[in-house]
């Protein structure tokens, strides 16, 4: 029998609204309900039924851990439901990747989460998010579907690849490296290589439960760049952080002054991962240093990995 779809809204441009054709728009006005009930043909996508529930309503520049907390909890809610077949999470383009691999590092892998969204305001001419959500349903509710996955602009990205990689292209995101998943079109799911992307079970699965609203380590992302000095690694290490990303240059290099100041953190008792800042490709694993490599993540995702880390320690 045909499971239930469950549409979690925490805001974005896909519920955004402004003045029709124009350049200016707010995003997160609109409620999941006005959101689901807007998109014809979408009860036939989830023919177990569909429930729209709001977790929150921000733009996504702004998510935060609260929001993820709550998210994580009523995600947890519903996949224990033998009665929900699936989830989809409505969000902002600006942080969807981030989000999305939090999810993937803590939810259980054995129904779909799917993450959309929308370069375009629901107001406007021609609005993303209506169809964005019907594909989004759609890979919900398909019975290989599993884990976290992000649909956008009819293209199925995983949690570890997807990244926003334009500002304004409706196809705005990308599965840089290893490529999509697979794509939903004409109401269909394809997988890439005619197979569905295989799952495992989720690193921090232990810590969904209980991650607390606040106080999550604070883990910052400092830039290797021409005239690096170190000093502001130097300032955090001194105000207390746990854990510095590095968005290094090539494959793994940092400026001579900033591994300095990283040295003398190490040596504080700060933890530091090394991520390149090419949006291309996998840096080499570091070996013999004081810090290790990001495991191929980029410097956002590695920071919530460390803050996860940090938090199951
Ligand atoms: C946001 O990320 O919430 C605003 C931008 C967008 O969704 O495109």
């Amino acid at each position: 029998m045909a499971k239930k779809i469950v549409v979690l809204g925490t805001g974005g441009t896909i519920a955004g609204t402004g003045p029709a054709g124009g350049a200016g728009y707010t995003a997160a006005q609109l409620g999941v309900q006005a959101l689901v009930a807007g998109v014809p043909g979408l009860a036939q996508a989830a023919p177990g039924g569909l429930l729209a529930e709001q977790v929150a309503q921000v733009d996504s520049k702004d998510m935060g851990c609260a929001v993820w907390q709550a998210l994580v909890r009523r995600c947890l809610a519903h996949l224990a439901d033998p009665a929900v077949g699936g989830i989809v999470v409505t969000h902002g383009t600006d942080t969807l990747e981030e989000t999305a691999w939090l999810l993937h590092a803590l939810l259980p892998v054995d129904k779909p989460v799917v993450l959309t969204c929308a370069m375009r305001p629901a107001t406007a001419l021609a609005p993303d998010g209506p169809q964005n959500l019907l594909d989004a349903v759609t890979l919900a509710a398909h019975p290989q579907a599993r884990g976290v996955l992000a649909v956008v602009a009819g293209v199925v990205h995983g949690a570890r690849e997807v990244t926003k990689a334009h500002p304004q292209r409706l196809d705005a995101f990308a599965s840089p490296d290893a490529g999509p998943f697979g794509w939903v079109q004409s109401g269909a799911v394809r997988w890439a290589h005619d197979r569905p992307p295989s799952v495992r079970a989720p690193r921090h699965g232990a810590l969904a439960g209980r991650l607390p609203a606040t106080g999550w380590p604070r883990v910052e992302i400092v830039l290797s760049h021409a005239g690096a000095d170190g000093a502001l690694v130097d300032w955090m290490a001194a105000g207390g952080v746990r854990g510095i990303v590095v968005a290094a240059t090539g494959n793994g290099t940092l400026h001579e002054a900033l591994q300095a100041a990283l040295a003398r953190a190490v040596a504080a008792g700060v933890q530091v991962r090394i991520a390149t800042r090419c949006p291309l490709g996998r840096m080499a694993a570091i070996e013999g240093a004081p810090w290790q490599d990001a495991a191929g993540l980029s410097p956002v995702k590695a920071r919530i990995s460390l803050m996860l880390a940090l938090m199951a320690q």
